[in-house]
């Protein structure tokens, strides 16, 4: 999710709240496996406070 979102979305606020929330960035592949999942879909999945479809249908 951070390699798609951040295709688009890449100012200093989007990336810190990225990495606040398990995104990484230039890690290996181990590294960032070792942080476990990332948590964005709690908050922009289907039906959530940030659902990704509503946002980009605004
Ligand atoms: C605790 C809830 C929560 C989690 C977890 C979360 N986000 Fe968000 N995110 C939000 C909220 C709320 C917004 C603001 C939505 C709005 O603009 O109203 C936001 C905004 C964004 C934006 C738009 C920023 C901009 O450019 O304005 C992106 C991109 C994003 N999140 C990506 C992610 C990614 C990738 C992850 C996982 C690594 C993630 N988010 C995890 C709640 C969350």
């Amino acid at each position: 999710m951070t390699a798609a979102c951040t295709a688009g979305h890449d100012d200093a606020l989007a990336i810190s709240h990225i990495k606040s929330r398990g995104g990484s960035f230039y890690e290996t592949r181990v590294a960032a496996k070792a942080k476990g999942p990332e948590s964005c879909l709690l908050c922009h999945g289907p039906g959530k406070i940030a659902d990704i479809k509503v946002m980009h249908g605004q």
